[in-house]
């Protein structure tokens, strides 16, 4: 048994009922060891750029005695992959914009696949419109908190049209997940409430500065939400 944090434990929950399952910036390997060991997945191709990150995923597996189902594959993102080959794939504790490239590098490879589950660790803004922008369909957008750091996991699928925006969600809205508000995420208010307060102590110092009619917007987005999220039981 592997023990995995909230976040963890979220990307592998979303990965639940896949039989074949790339874990792309494997690294520590907890997430490819945990999904074979605990989980329904019958094979994991685990893959990452980093040599010695690769490494300690193999000696996880070979500790956990995973080798007949685990594979390690040196390489950047989803070129370790043939079209097809794993129905999911998680990306997980990357930048958003690089995730945005890896998808674009291999589109033919991401968009086979029956769900992707991303973690962006900076850039989710960017990353969300980007997906909203292409098509990809949101199937959830889920708040993780470890210790006081909160974490955003998508899961998503390509589609042929873009998602409806949900009523009462700020138009251009890219800071919190569409999906999260649709589906009504119990984290989401106390999520907001931390990133407005951030928001309202930054903009104190930033009268005057280019930043402040970013931060502006952003606080009335969050506003916004909030006074939304006020009716949810
Ligand atoms: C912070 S670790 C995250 C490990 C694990 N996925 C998690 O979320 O706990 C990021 C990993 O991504 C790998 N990585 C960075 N760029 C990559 C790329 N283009 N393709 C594959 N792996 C990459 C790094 O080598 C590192 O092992």
């Amino acid at each position: 048994m592997i023990r995995l944090d909230p976040r963890l434990t979220c990307a592998f929950n979303m990965l639940q009922g896949f039989d074949s399952v790339a874990d792309i910036g494997s690294d520590h390997g907890k997430l490819t060891a945990a999904l074979l060991l605990n989980g329904s997945c019958s094979r994991v191709i685990a893959g990452d750029i980093s040599p010695e990150c690769l490494e300690k995923t193999r000696q996880l597996i070979d500790r956990c005695g995973l080798r007949d189902r685990a594979q390690v594959r040196l390489g950047s993102g989803l070129t370790v992959l043939a079209p097809g080959e794993c129905n999911a794939a998680a990306i997980l504790g990357m930048g958003g914009e690089l995730m945005v490239e890896l998808l674009e590098a291999s589109s033919d490879v991401a968009e086979r696949m029956d769900k992707l589950v991303l973690q962006p660790m900076s850039g989710i803004e960017e990353l969300r419109q980007w997906l909203y922008e292409n098509d990809w369909h949101v199937l959830s957008d889920k708040l993780a908190r470890v210790g006081k750091r909160w974490y955003q996991l998508l899961s998503v699928q390509k589609a042929d049209r873009a998602d409806a925006w949900p009523d009462g969600f700020p138009a251009d809205c890219w800071l919190v997940g569409y999906r999260t508000f649709a589906d009504r995420e119990t984290g989401l208010p106390a999520y907001c409430r931390e990133q407005l307060h951030k928001r309202q102590e930054r903009l104190t110092k930033a009268i005057g500065t280019a930043g402040e009619e970013k931060l502006t917007r952003e606080a009335d987005q969050l506003e916004r939400i909030l006074k939304e999220t006020e009716g949810w039981n």
